[in-house]
């Protein structure tokens, strides 16, 4: 079976950099048409200049994902421009806080928990809403990690969206299937991006991480980006509730 996204429609948040602009672009490459949402304009923007310089189709909106008016908004000038939405890549969350969770403070807290968890149910919700009204079937990828699978020393408030992330997937695709709608989970570990490199750029830790990842490396976005255009294909038409893990083999032991 031919693996593409011909006459698709997808929202991809968080688009304008790391593993969100190289979803999109391979989107884009799969046949997609695609909206790109992240909070500055000007970044999704440069990110759909260039695609539409490859010859696709690319619609950029600021929208910030911890508000759930201007996910809204998003949804519904996407639905303007294409005429309908098929694909949701809900990929923009924040990190705010690294420290151990005795020292966490609340406006840190409710900042992760509004983009990372509260942001993707609006976005989830607002586009099944919509395919629904269509009686279309469609699909939904969630980018947790790792972390939501696991402990996370000093990075506790997030890891714990991350798990909420990898619920939320579960119980909707339970909720949804019967709608025809699929939601997946994608669980990256370390990828090279300005979200991780005080990690990853950090010599000391970017050995650690080698070290123990049995495939030898940091992972580049690319590496997520295959995994999401299977997932939003018809070739995944049986997949749902999953959580896919693209770690290089790190959290495999
Ligand atoms: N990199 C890793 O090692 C790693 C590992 C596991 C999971 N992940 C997950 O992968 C996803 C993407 O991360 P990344 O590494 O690609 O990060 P990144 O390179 O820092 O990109 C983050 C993107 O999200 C946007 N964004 C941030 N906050 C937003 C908000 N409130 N509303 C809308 N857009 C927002 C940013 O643009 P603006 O600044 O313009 O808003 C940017 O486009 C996240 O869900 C992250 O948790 C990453």
């Amino acid at each position: 079976m031919k693996i593409d996204l011909q006459d698709k429609v997808a929202i991809i948040t968080g688009a304008s950099r790391g593993i969100g602009a190289d979803i999109a672009e391979s989107f884009v490459q799969a046949g997609a048409k695609v909206v790109l949402a992240a909070r500055k304009q000007e970044g999704v923007e440069a990110v759909a200049a260039q695609i539409r310089a490859a010859g696709g189709e690319a619609l950029a909106m600021a929208c910030h994902t911890g508000d759930t008016a201007q996910i809204e908004a998003l949804v519904a000038a996407a639905v303007e421009r294409f005429g309908k939405v098929d694909v949701l890549v809900n990929n923009a969350a924040t990190n705010p806080y690294f420290g151990p969770m005795m020292g966490v403070e609340w406006p840190a807290w409710d900042k992760t928990f509004d983009v990372n968890v509260k942001g993707y149910f609006a976005a989830a919700r607002a586009v099944a809403q919509h395919l629904i009204d269509r009686g279309a079937p469609g699909a939904i990828l969630n980018v947790s990690s790792v972390l939501g699978l696991r402990a996370g020393r000093f990075q506790g408030v997030y890891a714990m969206t991350k798990a909420a992330v990898i619920s939320m997937t579960k119980t909707l695709a339970v909720e949804w299937g019967p709608s025809g709608i699929r939601v997946n989970a994608i669980a990256p570990g370390f990828i090279d991006t300005k979200f991780s490199a005080a990690l990853t750029h950090n010599d000391g830790i970017k050995k650690m991480i080698v070290d123990k990842t049995p495939l030898g490396r940091i992972g580049s976005p690319d590496d997520v980006s295959g995994l999401a255009v299977y997932l939003a294909s018809d070739a995944a038409k049986f997949v749902t509730g999953a959580t896919f893990v693209a770690d290089g083999g790190l959290t495999v032991e």
